[in-house]
Parts: C-alpha cells; structure tokens; sequence
C-alpha cells in the first residue's frame, strides 16, 4: 500500500477507511520511540495515521518553536518503512485560523510540575490533540509514557470531555546507555550528550530504593553531582502529578527535567510502591 500523505480535513476524508483508526500524534524529527509507537498502533488499529505538526501554541516565546527540528522528508521514510497508511500534515495556517478563540485549558493539573516551568505548554498541546483527534476521529490514539504528564493529561481530557477513544501509553525507549530517546537531542553536543545522562542515572538510582524519601534522595544525590541545571525532580501519582506521601504505596513517577547547555530535556520511569 502506498504512503497517502494528507494535509487537510478533505485529505483525511477521502484516506479514510471503513475499518479502525489508530492515531499516533507527534511532532516530526522521528526516532525510534516514536517508531515504538506506530508498531503498537499498526498492532491495534487496522488504518494507521501518523500525524506531523510542530505546533506552536505549545512553546512559550523563550522556547525552541523555530529552530525545533522538521525533517519531513526523512520522517516520510519512516512512516513507509513502518506500513503507516496515512500521514496527515497540516500547515500552521491550515491548524489555526488568525481569529481563532476557543481552547482547551489543562486545568490546575496544567499548572503543576512541567506545567509550573512552562505556562501554557500543557493548555497548547491539549487544544492541538482534539483537533487531532477531531480531524482524524481515530478510535484509538497511542503516546510515549516519556512525556508521562501529557499522558496523563490527554487520559484526563478524554474523561472529562467524554471523548470516544481509547488512549495507550507506550514505554520509553532509550539508547543502550540509557538515554532517553527524544527529537531534541540532536540539539546535544557530545560533552551535552554525555552529562546528559545523569537524567537517567539518577532515575535508576532512585528506582532501587523502597520507600519514596529514600528514592528522592538517591536521585537528588545523583543530580547533585553532575553538571545540570534541574528544573524539578519529583515523585508523584501518575494519574494527578501530585507528590505522593513518604507513606505512599501503589503506583508512581519519578520525573526529572533538567538543563543541559542550551538544551531542556525530560525523563522518568514508572515505579511501584
Ligand atoms: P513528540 O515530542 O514528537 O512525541 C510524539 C510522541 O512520541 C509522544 O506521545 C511522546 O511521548 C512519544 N515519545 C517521544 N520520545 C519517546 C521515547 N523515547 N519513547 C517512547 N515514546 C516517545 O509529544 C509530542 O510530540 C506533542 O506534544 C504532541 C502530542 C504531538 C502534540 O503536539
């Protein structure tokens, strides 16, 4: 089957087949978790669709919308690689109408952790996924648990808005030293690269311990002595982002966001009490 690639609602209608959608949002600059992400939907969804934006109403003015890196050709290949049926890539003016008004607002859960650094972001991604979702109408739509509270999120959104999809998270896919994979480290140098790997480190650290005090403070301990600048590193309920209790049990998020050089990168991993 051929690649069709679409770049509006018209293109979207005529590509789209009787049978189950499966969605998988990104931004383009794909890798291997985002390819992680199309297999599992090629797995559930009988009609695949990819959709490309890089979408500007989730990065703040100091932030990294114009120089984010767009590769559509490249991105294109993949998605043929990977038996994608439909790529949807719209133009920022076809997305947003000069005049637009009305959005989505992440609610109080938009303003905390990864909200709290940057205003808006959660408030911008939400409002792009329902057109997503609204253009597509794919019955099931699949993220990366790498951007563990835009899941959680996106989960919230579908609960409180009564939208008829069914969301799956991925696993995070990293490189061999534990790395996480994500568009923006081709910004890193290799002197970034290799401090960027505290992120991971101190995740691990604090994964081998018990009890939530002890798993901040190993983590902490790790981020302490390496080079980067962290925005927060916090343990939290997966579902709220709120900071579980020393007594906690059940599940949860140990995510760190740091600064490496010019560059802002997020992890975390899931652990269990
Ligand atoms: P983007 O950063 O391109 O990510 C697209 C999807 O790939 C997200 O669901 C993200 O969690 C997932 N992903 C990124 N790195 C991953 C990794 N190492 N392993 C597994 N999955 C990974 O997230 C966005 O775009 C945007 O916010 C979007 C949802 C498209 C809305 O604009």
């Amino acid at each position: 089957m051929e690649l069709i690639v679409a770049h509006d609602r018209a293109g979207l209608d005529k590509a789209r087949s009787s049978g189950s959608v499966a969605l998988v949002p990104t931004m383009g600059a794909l890798h291997e978790g985002h390819r992680s992400l199309i297999r599992m939907a090629r797995a559930m969804g009988e009609q695949v669709v990819v959709s490309i934006f890089v979408n500007p109403l989730q990065f703040g003015p100091d932030e990294d919308y114009a120089r984010y890196p767009r590769t559509l050709a490249a991105d294109l290949e993949i998605c043929a690689e990977e038996g994608v049926d439909v790529v949807f890539a719209p133009s920022p003016d076809d997305m947003y109408r000069p005049d637009r008004q009305v959005s989505v607002s992440a609610g109080e859960m938009g303003t905390i952790v990864e909200g709290a650094v940057r205003p808006g972001h959660f408030d911008g991604m939400l409002t792009v996924v329902l057109k997503l979702f609204n253009l597509v109408r794919p019955d099931i739509a699949v993220f990366g648990q790498k951007d563990a509270q835009q899941l959680a999120l996106i989960r919230r959104m579908v609960v409180d808005l009564d939208l008829p999809i069914e969301i799956v998270g991925a696993p995070t896919v990293r490189e061999g030293d534990g790395l996480a994979l994500s568009s923006r480290n081709r910004y890193l140098t290799s002197d970034d690269r290799h401090a960027a790997l505290a992120l991971s480190r101190a995740l691990r650290a604090g994964a081998a311990e018990r009890e939530p005090a002890a798993v901040r403070a190993a983590a902490r301990e790790v981020l302490a002595a390496s080079a980067l600048e962290v925005d927060y590193l916090v343990l939290v309920d997966p579902a709220t982002f709120a900071e579980v209790p020393d007594s906690y049990r059940g599940e949860a998020v140990l995510a760190v966001a740091a600064k490496v050089g010019s560059t802002r990168l997020i992890d975390n991993l899931p652990l269990t009490f």
